[in-house]
C-alpha cells in the first residue's frame, strides 16, 4: 500500500498553503488593477463635468454678448460674439470625444444641433437688422431663450449622468476594496488555520511514536527491554521504531548471555578452585598419609583443575583482548596440515576416553596460508574440543581440508560430528559472545567464549567461519582462510 512519507506530509502541506497564497495574490492584484481603472476612470469623469460647466459658460457668455450687440448694435460686442462662437465651437469639438455612451452622444449631439439653431436665428436676425428692420423682436427672443434652455437642460442632463456614473465607480471601487480585504483576512485566517492543521497532524503522528520511544528507550537503560508495537505513523518513524525494536531485542540477548556468562564462569572458576582447595586440604590433614597413590591421584586432580583454571582465566582474557583489538599475531606461511595434526595428536586421549573415532583426512597438495599457528591451533582446539564435547560415546568426529572457491583461493577446513547437532535458531548466535545452547548448559563445561574468539582471530586472517548442523545427527564447523 501506498504510504505517505513524513517528508511528502510537510512538502504537499506547504504546498496547499503556497497554493492559497499565490490565489490570493493573483486575486489582489487583478482587482487592484480593476480600482485603479475605476480611479482613472472617475478623474475622466471629473473632467468631462468641468468641460461641459465651461461649455454651458461660455455660452451663457455669449448669449450675453449677443444681447448687447442686439441693444447697441456696438461691432465691438459682435467681434467678441465670434470669438466665443469660435470657442463654442472647439469645446463642442473636443467634448465629443468624451462622450461614452449613446445617451451621453445623443444628447451632445442634441445639444450641437440646438446651438447650430441658434447661430442661424442669431445671423436671421442680424440680416434683418441690416434691412433695418427693428430688433430686437419678441418672436426672437422667446425662439432663441427657448434654445438657451434646451441646451442648459442637455448640458445638465450630460453632467448629472457622468456624476452619477462617478459615483457609481466611487461607490464599485470602494465595494472591491472591502472585497480585496475581505478576502485577504479569509486567505490569512485560511493559512493559518491550515498552518496550525498540518502542524498538528503531522506532530500528532510522530508525537505518539516518539514519546513511546522516549519512554521505551528509558526503559532500556533500567534494565526493561520492551518493544514497540505496531504503530500508526509515516514510515520513517515505523523504520525507527523497528530498529528500536532489533537493537531492544538484542540488547536483552546480550543482557541475558552476560547474566549466564557470569553465572557460568563463577561456576567454571569456582569447581576447580572447590576440588583444589578440597585435595590440598585432604594432602594438609594426612589423609591417605600411607597410601602413596592416592597421594598422587589428589596431586593430579589438582593439577588438572589447575590447567583448566588457567585455560578460563586465559581465554577471557583473550577475548577481551580481541575485543580491545590489542591481539598480536604472528604471521607465518605455512601448510594447516601439520598444524590440524598437532591439535588431534593433543586430543586423542580425550576422544579414547570417551571412544570417539577421531579422524583427519587431508586433501593432497594443499596450498599454503599465510597464519599465526597458535591462534589457528586455538580455533582448531576449540571447534575440534567442541566436537568432541558434544558427541556421545562411540561417536565419530572427522576432519577435512578442501581448496574452494572458483578460483580454489580459500582453504577450508570443515569439523563435522556425529553429535547432538544444534538448532536453526541457536545456530544464529552460537559465534555471540557467551552464547552457550540451553540444552546443552548443564552437561558440558566451558566459557561461551570458544566460537567468539574463534571467529575474532579467522576474521583477523582475512578468513570466514560458519557452521551447519543437522539437530539430532551432528554439526559441521567450517573455517575458510585465503592462499597465501
Ligand atoms: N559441535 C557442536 N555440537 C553441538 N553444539 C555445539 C558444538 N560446538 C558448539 N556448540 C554450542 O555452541 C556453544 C558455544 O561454543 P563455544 O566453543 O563458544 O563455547 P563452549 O565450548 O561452551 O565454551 P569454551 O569453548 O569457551 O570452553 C556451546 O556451548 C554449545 O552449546
Ligand atoms: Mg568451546
Amino acid at each position: 500500500m501506498f504510504k505517505f512519507t513524513l517528508w511528502m506530509r510537510l512538502t504537499i502541506g506547504y504546498i496547499a498553503i503556497l497554493v492559497l497564497v499565490i490565489a490570493l495574490g493573483v486575486f489582489v492584484a487583478f482587482n487592484l488593477n480593476q480600482i485603479n481603472i475605476l480611479i482613472r476612470d472617475t478623474a475622466n469623469d471629473g473632467a468631462t463635468i468641468a468641460h461641459m460647466e465651461q461649455l454651458l459658460n461660455t455660452i451663457f457668455s455669449q448669449v450675453s454678448f449677443e444681447r448687447k450687440y442686439l441693444i447697441s448694435q456696438d461691432p465691438d460686442f459682435r467681434q467678441k460674439f465670434r470669438e466665443i462662437q469660435d470657442i463654442v465651437a472647439n469645446d463642442l469639438k473636443t467634448g465629443e470625444h468624451r462622450m461614452n455612451t449613446d445617451r451621453k452622444k445623443k444628447l451632445f449631439s442634441e445639444t450641437s444641433n440646438l446651438y447650430q439653431d441658434y447661430i442661424s436665428l442669431f445671423r436671421e436676425e442680424t440680416a434683418l437688422m441690416a434691412k433695418g428692420q427693428k430688433i430686437p423682436s419678441k418672436k426672437f427672443i422667446q425662439q432663441k431663450d427657448e434654445i438657451i434652455d434646451s441646451i442648459n437642460q442637455k448640458i445638465n442632463g450630460i453632467m448629472g449622468i457622468v456624476s452619477s456614473d462617478r459615483e457609481n465607480k466611487i461607490l464599485l471601487s470602494s465595494q472591491i476594496s472591502i472585497q480585496v480585504l475581505n478576502m485577504t483576512v479569509f486567505t490569512a485566517v485560511l493559512t493559518v488555520l491550515l498552518g496550525i492543521l498540518i502542524s498538528f497532524l503531522n506532530t500528532r503522528s510522530i508525537n505518539r511514536s516518539i514519546v513511546l520511544l522516549q519512554k521505551k528507550t528509558k526503559e532500556i537503560t533500567e534494565g526493561v527491554y520492551g518493544k514497540i508495537p505496531d504503530i500508526k505513523a509515516p514510515p520513517e518513524i515505523k523504520a525507527l521504531a523497528n530498529d528500536f525494536n532489533t537493537m531492544s531485542e538484542k540488547l536483552r540477548r546480550l543482557d541475558e548471555m552476560k547474566i549466564d556468562f557470569i553465572n557460568h564462569v563463577s561456576h567454571e572458576l569456582r569447581t576447580p578452585l572447590t576440588a583444589m582447595k578440597e585435595a590440598s586440604s585432604m594432602l594438609m590433614e594426612g589423609t591417605y598419609i600411607d597410601d602413596a597413590e592416592k597421594q598422587h591421584q589428589l596431586l593430579a586432580i589438582t593439577y588438572e583443575e589447575c590447567e583448566r583454571l588457567i585455560n578460563s582465566v586465559n581465554r577471557i582474557l583473550d577475548h577481551s583482548r580481541m575485543e580491545a583489538k590489542m591481539m598480536g599475531y604472528r604471521f607465518i606461511k605455512c601448510s594447516l596440515i601439520p598444524v590440524i595434526q598437532h591439535v588431534v595428536l593433543k586430543l586423542t586421549p580425550i576422544a579414547q576416553s570417551k571412544k570417539i573415532h577421531l579422524e583427519l583426512k587431508p586433501s593432497p597438495e594443499l596450498p599454503a596460508v599465510r597464519i599465526d599457528e597458535e591462534r589457528i591451533g586455538q580455533v582448531l582446539e576449540n571447534l575440534i574440543g567442541n566436537a568432541l564435547k558434544f558427541t556421545p560415546e562411540k561417536g565419530q568426529v572427522t576432519i577435512q581440508t578442501v581448496q574452494i572457491n572458483r578460483n580454489k583461493n580459500l582453504v577450508c577446513v570443515a569439523v563435522r560430528d556425529s553429535g547432538m547437532g544444534i538448532n536453526e535458531e541457536d545456530l544464529q548466535t552460537i559465534f555471540d559472545k557467551y552464547s552457550r545452547v540451553r540444552a546443552a548448559e548443564n552437561k558440558a563445561r566451558g566459557s561461551g567464549l570458544g566460537l567468539s574468539i574463534a571467529k575474532y582471530i579467522i576474521a583477523d586472517h582475512g578468513g570466514q567461519i560458519w557452521a551447519t548442523s543437522e539437530p539430532g545427527k551432528g554439526s559441521t564447523f567450517f573455517f575458510a582462510l585465503p592462499v597465501a
